[in-house]
């Protein structure tokens, strides 16, 4: 078994776009022996989170589907790095959803999920088509509130600039960054590149 497990969502709404080719980059520079795993969210067929905390006796059904590969790979993962391009200043619409998931993983009986995701630590890799970094605070602020509410680990956003699939490979600065990104020695809160 690897010491670390990363685990990719991607998170765009087409493939082979920016966010997932900066993302790319930046595992090209993982320490070999960590494990990686990819899912594009849009492909996985993840049906829209239903809340059922206060229907019934308040619990969730055990997973089953596009829903129990997303959870056994959360839960397998001892880094989990959402990799969304920004819509409308935070994640997009199916990173949410796998998000919103989260909150019914929480009422699932003895599957432990908040003391399980506590330690592990919550990266972010996103593309942008506007040239203000400060756009990607949102997105951001999100993840990171989301991340202390489980009590995992925070560590950042890596920022791309794109707006056509393979802009962002024209963004120097992105794919410096991207290099140390996982390295994660960085002081910043969050880490807008
Ligand atoms: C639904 C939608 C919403 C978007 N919202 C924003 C936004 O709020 N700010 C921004 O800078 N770019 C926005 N964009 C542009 C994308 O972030 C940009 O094209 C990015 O490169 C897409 O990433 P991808 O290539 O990984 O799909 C939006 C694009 C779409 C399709």
């Amino acid at each position: 078994m690897p010491d670390r497990s990363f685990l990719f969502l991607l998170g765009s709404a087409r493939t082979g776009g920016n966010t997932e080719a900066l993302a790319r980059a930046a595992a090209e520079h993982l320490e070999p022996e960590a494990a990686q795993r990819w899912i594009h969210l849009g492909e996985l067929g993840l049906p829209a989170f239903t809340d059922r905390r206060h229907a019934g006796d308040g619990t969730t059904p055990f997973a089953q589907g596009a829903e129990q590969i997303v959870q056994d790979a959360t839960l397998a993962a001892t880094d989990i790095v959402v990799a969304s391009p920004l819509y409308w200043y935070s994640v997009s619409a199916s990173v949410k959803n796998y998000l919103d998931y989260w909150s019914g993983w929480l009422r699932v009986p003895g599957l432990d999920f908040k003391a399980r995701m506590a330690g592990r630590r919550l990266w972010a890799v996103t593309a942008h088509g506007d040239g203000a970094p400060g756009v990607a605070v949102p997105l951001a602020g999100t993840l990171r509130l989301s991340a202390e509410y489980l009590k995992m680990e925070w560590r950042g956003v890596l920022l791309g600039y794109g707006s056509r699939p393979g802009d962002v490979d024209r963004d120097a600065r992105a794919h410096a960054a991207a290099k140390t990104f996982f390295r994660g020695d960085t002081e910043t809160e969050d880490v807008l590149y």
